[in-house]
């Protein structure tokens, strides 16, 4: 009888994409785990940030206000609609939200982020983990790993420049100017020009007005002087004259419309940008295609702008990383015909 209860119990609970386990063989992270976690840590925020970070800023509104007027071939959302960055989400930037996801889904739990943090030690080349560190700030979510604060944020950022490092050799290049194609809240801005004496320029631009706003206040308040956040409808004249050596878009291609990528694609090959890192968002293979969270897949676009791609690589070279460290994306170069 009992049998019988727990096979119907399981057959009805499988349907609902649930799953009887005995409790011994889950971790305390796992019991009772909330479903929708806190989008906020309790982290502080620095001073006047709450008052400055609001939804009826000034400098915000004018953004938007300008937005309306760009090209809505770049502008018209597939994911970023209104509504998507909710209010307190400004303050809160680096929070669990669309900017960064941390703490939700697979692989975000303390093993994965102590996985990652071992493994990524174990390839830093750079010595970066000396030089980067966490403060939590801004809702940021942090976990206590080998004597230290580790985020995504810190992670993440290791892991791209060491690939672009090995595959760029990038740290050791004079004179380096980037541009970070719907840069966030400036995460991957403030990481370089911090752990890269080298770089010179940083350029940050986005066609949604929040993340101009946030990634302008975050990179002020970091003191990331060769970090430049440059509104949408300055990106082309900032562009003019202004040698590019690499282009950044990280986690944003997958979040526009194809009609967007190729603006940005045309933007890039107008300015001959060599090089091209993209990180889409989807974590399975998925060989000679990048694809968006609608699955079209816009290679065939790049290539029609003269981009070719160079190199497709998992974000850990180890299978087994791969499988359980934070967010297993995968990471392409790309490289401009001559
Ligand atoms: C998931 S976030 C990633 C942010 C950042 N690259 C990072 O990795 O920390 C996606 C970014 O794409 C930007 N984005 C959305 N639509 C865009 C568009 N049409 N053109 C450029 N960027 C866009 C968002 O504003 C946001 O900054």
């Amino acid at each position: 009888m009992k049998k019988a209860i727990k096979a119907w119990l399981e057959l009805i609970l499988k349907r609902q994409g649930l799953e009887i386990v005995p409790r011994g063989i889950l971790y305390d992270w796992q019991s009772g785990a909330q479903t929708t976690p806190p989008r906020y840590s309790q982290s502080r925020l620095p001073e006047g940030a709450a008052d400055y970070l609001t939804q009826d800023n000034p400098k915000l509104l004018d953004i938007q206000e300008r937005y309306k007027s760009a090209d809505p071939d770049v502008t018209v959302p597939a994911v970023w609609s209104d509504g998507y960055v909710r209010s307190d989400d400004i303050a809160y930037f680096r929070g669990d939200n669309g900017w960064v996801w941390q703490v939700r889904g697979r692989n975000t739990n303390i093993l994965s982020y102590a996985l990652t943090t071992y493994y990524l030690k174990s390839i830093d080349h750079l010595g970066l983990f000396g030089k980067l560190t966490e403060d939590g700030y801004f809702g940021n979510f942090t976990f206590d790993i080998d004597n230290r604060l580790i985020s995504r944020d810190l992670l993440d950022s290791i892991s791209e420049i060491l690939f672009l490092d090995r595959h760029l050799g990038i740290a050791a290049r004079a004179d380096l100017n980037l541009l970070d194609i719907g840069a966030g809240y400036g995460r991957l801005a403030h990481r370089m020009t911090t752990a890269l004496p080298n770089v010179r320029n940083y350029f940050c631009t986005d066609a949604v007005a929040a993340s101009t706003f946030v990634s302008d206040y975050y990179l002020r308040f970091r003191g990331a002087e060769r970090a430049h956040v440059i509104p949408l409808d300055e990106i082309d004249k900032t562009l003019a004259g202004q040698r590019v050596d690499l282009a950044l878009n990280i986690h944003s291609f997958s979040e526009c419309r194809l009609e967007a990528i190729a603006w940005w694609a045309k933007l890039l090959a107008k300015h001959r940008v060599k090089h091209l890192m993209v990180v889409p968002n989807d974590v399975t293979e998925t060989p000679g295609q990048l694809l968006t969270n609608k699955d079209e897949n816009y290679l065939p676009l790049l290539e029609r702008h003269g981009y070719r791609l160079l190199v497709s690589e998992p974000k850990y070279a180890d299978p087994v990383v791969q499988a359980y460290g934070i967010k297993p994306h995968w990471y392409h170069l790309l490289e401009l015909k001559a």
